[in-house]
């Protein structure tokens, strides 16, 4: 079975095939991402559609939610009308065998989509059609820690091994849709150039009324504050644990006993995972890699 293969040679059996086909451009990808490739690559936005992006596990549904809300004016029970991945495609993914593209394409302006490429493989249409942007960033080590463990649940995502290997494997980048680093440095300087909203989890966390705002106002927006309230509430992590269309909890390709969905939702949950050891190599790899960067995270958690 799988668990006896290493990390590498699970990463093999995914891309069922030769190495070239789960790589895009040396973006590490599911293989069934790269069958659909020029599909995705292809894909026409339209000048309306939102596109919500992040790095895996950086806080992407709950943004979405807060999205969906503000765009129904805080209307709850519109939001429940489908889970969230029914609602907002997944660009790039293919489940069952629907694509996000062609869930995408049978929707009515205006969409809201979801991604996790990184800015390179971002399809060009969503430049040259100028689409506003909403990017979400976590810091470095909750995002690990999450991503490792939505690996260990995830049926189509490979068995990340041990922590400590995948540590390893994290800081290498050798995981889907590549370097933590690259990605949220390569977005945040493309805010620039494009209409890109980029925010944090950490802040979300500290004030989540206030990072509401933002979003409405990016989106022109303007609602009552009691309507502010109602959103905040409704897109807190334990009122999103509980509701099927935000947990996952219908979703056959994931193994909540094993990890939820909706695991912790916390800041600073990387010290009950890290050594030592661990922190103190992490903070060396960080210091050089994002050393060329004026993006910096709350790290001190
Ligand atoms: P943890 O694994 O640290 O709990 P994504 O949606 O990008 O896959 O990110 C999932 C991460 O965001 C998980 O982190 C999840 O618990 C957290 N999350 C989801 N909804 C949240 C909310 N409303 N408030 C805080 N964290 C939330």
């Amino acid at each position: 079975t799988q668990a006896h293969l290493t990390y590498n040679e699970q990463l093999e059996l995914c891309a069922q095939g030769t190495k070239e086909t789960s790589q895009v451009n040396g973006i590490l990808l599911p293989k069934k991402l790269c069958d659909i490739w020029d599909e995705v690559w292809n894909f026409q936005a339209q000048p309306d559609d939102l596109l919500i992006a992040s790095y895996p596990k950086a806080g992407t549904t709950w943004t979405q939610e807060i999205v969906d809300l503000i765009q129904s004016d805080g209307d709850v029970e519109k939001s429940k009308r489908a889970p969230i991945h029914l609602r907002q495609p997944f660009l790039e993914w293919t489940r069952m065998t629907i694509t996000g593209i062609t869930q995408a394409k049978t929707m009515p302006s205006p969409r809201i989509l979801k991604t996790h490429l990184p800015v390179q493989l971002l399809p060009p249409s969503f430049w040259e059609k100028n689409c506003k942007i909403i990017y979400m960033a976590r810091n470095a080590k909750d995002n690990m820690v999450s991503y490792y463990h939505f690996q260990r649940m995830h049926k189509d995502l490979p068995d990340p091994g041990s922590w400590d290997e995948y540590f390893k494997t994290f800081l290498e980048g050798k995981v889907f849709w590549g370097s933590w680093y690259d990605h949220v440095k390569d977005w945040w300087r493309k805010k620039d150039s494009h209409p890109i909203l980029y925010l944090f989890y950490e802040e979300r966390m500290q004030d989540p009324k206030s990072e509401i705002r933002k979003i409405m106002e990016f989106l022109g927006k303007n609602l009552k504050e009691e309507v502010v309230d109602q959103i905040a509430y409704n897109t807190s992590f334990e009122v999103m644990k509980k509701n099927p269309m935000t947990n996952f909890s219908n979703e056959a390709r994931m193994n909540h006993g094993l990890s939820p969905f909706m695991r912790k939702g916390v800041v600073g949950d990387w010290k009950n995972q890290f050594t030592v050891a661990q922190n103190k190599q992490f903070n060396e790899d960080y210091e050089k890699n994002m050393a060329d960067t004026s993006l910096s995270f709350c790290m001190e958690l």
